[in-house]
C-alpha cells in the first residue's frame, strides 16, 4: 500500500479549505436537467447535480434540492416532472435554467427552449435534449442528519413512466452514451466534464445474477 499523507476533517466542524472540496470529489455527477408544470400552466426548468438513476426495474430516478425550492414546491403538488439529458451543445442552456428568477418566469422562454409534449405526463420535455424520461412521484423525502435532526433538504423519487431516445443515438438497438456528449458537473464553483469516446473505457463485471 502506498504511503500517503492524508488531509482529513469532519465537515461538521468545517472543511478548513479555500473551496469545500465535497462535490469536486464525488464527480463528475449526472446533471438531472428537470421540468416540471404548475397547475397554471407556468413552466419551470432548473438543473440539479444532486442527483442519479437509482433502481433498474421500476426505473427510479432521484434529485435533491438544497432547500425548499420552486421544482420541489411544484413537484410536490402536481406529482409529475421529466428529466431531461444536458448535452455538450444544451451547456449554456442549462446553465441560464438555473436563474434564481421569481415563480412565473418560464425558464423554458428564459433559456430559448422549446416544451415538447410528453405522453404520461401534463409535463413538457425539452424538445432540444437528445434523450428525456417522464417521471410520476413516487416519494419526496426531507433529509435528516445522523442524529435525525431535519436538514433542509428534500429528496424527490420519481418513476420512470415513458423514455425518449433521439433515434441517431441508437446504433443497431444500443444507445451510444458518448456520442451525445452529455455534459456532468465536476465541482468547484464552475468546473464541467463532457463524456467523448475519448474518455470512455470498457471493463466487464464479474459474473452475478443478481445485477
Ligand atoms: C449544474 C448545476 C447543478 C445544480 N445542482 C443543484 C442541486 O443538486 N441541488 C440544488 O438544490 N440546486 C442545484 N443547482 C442550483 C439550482 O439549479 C438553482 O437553485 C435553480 O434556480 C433552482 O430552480 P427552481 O427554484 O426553479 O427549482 C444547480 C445549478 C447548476 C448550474
Amino acid at each position: 500500500m502506498a504511503e500517503r499523507d492524508y488531509y482529513f476533517y469532519n465537515p461538521v466542524e468545517g472543511h478548513g479549505l479555500p473551496h469545500d472540496p465535497f462535490t469536486s470529489i464525488i464527480g463528475p455527477r449526472p446533471i438531472g436537467w428537470i421540468s416540471c408544470r404548475d397547475e397554471d400552466g407556468v413552466l419551470n426548468l432548473a438543473p440539479y447535480s444532486f442527483f442519479n438513476g437509482l433502481n433498474y426495474y421500476p426505473h427510479i430516478l432521484g434529485f435533491a434540492s438544497t432547500s425548499w425550492k420552486d421544482s420541489i414546491a411544484i413537484i410536490e403538488r402536481t406529482r409529475e416532472f421529466v428529466w431531461n439529458l444536458v448535452t455538450m451543445e444544451l451547456a449554456d442552456a442549462m446553465n441560464v435554467s438555473a436563474s434564481g428568477v421569481p415563480r412565473e418566469v418560464d425558464e423554458f422562454k428564459l433559456a430559448g427552449l422549446t416544451p415538447a409534449p410528453c405522453r404520461s405526463v401534463a409535463v413538457p420535455r425539452v424538445g432540444e435534449s437528445r434523450v428525456s424520461m417522464e417521471c410520476k412521484v413516487c416519494d419526496i423525502i426531507q433529509l435528516s442528519d445522523a442524529d435525525g435532526k431535519k436538514a433542509n433538504a428534500w429528496l424527490v423519487l420519481g418513476q420512470v413512466v415513458g423514455v425518449h431516445i433521439d433515434k441517431a443515438l441508437l446504433k443497431d438497438g444500443i444507445y451510444q452514451t458518448a456520442d451525445a456528449k452529455p455534459i456532468l458537473r465536476a465541482g468547484r464553483l464552475c468546473d464541467y466534464a463532457v463524456i467523448t469516446q475519448e474518455t470512455m473505457f470498457e471493463m466487464y463485471r464479474p459474473p452475478d445474477d443478481r445485477h
